[in-house]
């Protein structure tokens, strides 16, 4: 396997657990493309580069190298700091062998560009299809549609208060990690929305075992090696914000990627309410008018801690990837390896 052929499976494997779907998931890339296309982002980065510097996903990027380099040894990491990258390079010095940097939470050697070009991606990546809307969480199409209504004008307004151009997400340090990379001749690729997608399957296949309450989908999360582990070592555990242990879970919106807890707010979480759904599942819903809305209409909010979910998402990515080929993953920061099908630690 080369550096291409990963990239190419990291997002298939991402728009196949895609709510969209991999089909619609195109169709939400082309329509972006052609966004892009009619306008001029700036001298250095034409459309065409661009759409094949993130082919769907704004946030997943080939950082350096080439894409012919063979891959079978990966260092893993949720971030990627400069140590890290220095210590893949110490690590290649004694004979280890590192192919590739592989990093969950999005570097980039200018920080800006990806957020630059995030109104562009709305259609693909942070607004709501309302087709595949209904479908997935199994709602009428007019509800559907309403919701993704109100996520394009909660995206809208967003883009008002805190403009994507000035934001400093990122941190330069992210960019130091890049350029390091490049000095020390190390391929690194940046992927985060396909492992959420992946982390959003995972969710979603405890709720079809169908826990009846709050309490009984903590359960079932802790029974995941990733929540266990955390749990155990860094006492960081599922909890229910909003509502109590014995509360009927009813139906759930789950929201563990960008696209589906962006759009809570409390305009949002009444119409979830009108539509059926009793509780909130995700990673980073820590707004507190996302918790004042659900207690005011009387939801359920559980928030997943985000370092073992990420956890689970990569390792759901790395279960894809491995599968027929010969790969080593070694982990770097608080990423650790588990195996999904016997549920052991690798490390
Ligand atoms: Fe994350």
């Amino acid at each position: 396997m080369n550096f291409k052929n990963l990239m190419t499976r990291a997002l298939e494997l991402g728009m196949a657990a895609d709510y969209r779907g991999t089909k619609r998931s195109m169709e939400c890339c082309a329509m972006a493309a052609e966004r892009i296309a009619r306008q001029k982002i700036n001298n250095r980065h034409t459309a065409r580069q661009i759409i094949k510097e993130w082919p769907v996903y704004v946030d997943t990027v080939h950082n350096y190298g080439s894409l012919q380099t063979p891959v079978r040894k990966i260092m893993v990491g949720i971030d990627m700091p400069p140590a890290s990258v220095v210590q893949a390079k110490e690590l290649n010095e004694k004979g280890w062998g590192i192919d590739l940097l592989f990093v969950h939470h999005t570097v980039a050697f200018d920080q800006r560009l990806p957020w630059r070009l995030l109104p562009f991606f709305w259609p693909s990546l942070l607004e709501l299809d309302a087709s595949s809307l209904a479908t997935y969480f199994d709602i009428p199409q007019v509800v559907a549609r309403k919701l993704a209504g109100m996520s394009h004008r909660a995206m809208e307004q967003r883009r008002r208060e805190k403009p994507p151009l000035r934001r400093p997400s990122f941190t330069l340090e992210q960019a130091f990690s890049c350029k390091l990379a490049k000095t020390f001749d190390l391929p690194l690729f940046s992927c985060h929305t396909p492992c959420d997608n992946l982390l959003q399957q995972s969710i979603r296949e405890i709720l079809d075992g169908a826990p009846r309450t709050a309490g009984e989908m903590i359960e079932a999360t802790l029974a995941i090696p990733e929540y266990a582990r955390f749990r155990r070592e860094r006492f960081k555990a599922p909890e229910i914000i909003v509502g109590r242990l014995q509360n009927k879970l009813g139906k759930v919106w789950a929201a563990c990627t960008l696209t589906l807890s962006r759009c809570l707010n409390e305009e949002f979480i009444k119409e979830l309410r009108a539509a059926g759904f009793s509780s909130i599942i995700g990673i980073l819903l820590g707004r507190q008018e996302v918790y004042q809305a659900a207690a005011k209409y009387g939801m359920n909010v559980i928030i997943l801690p985000h370092d073992p979910s990420d956890c689970l998402g990569i390792n759901r990515m790395f279960d894809g990837i491995a599968k027929g080929e010969k790969i080593d993953v070694l982990c770097t920061g608080d990423f650790f390896r588990s195996d999904i099908t016997t549920g052991s630690n690798r490390n």
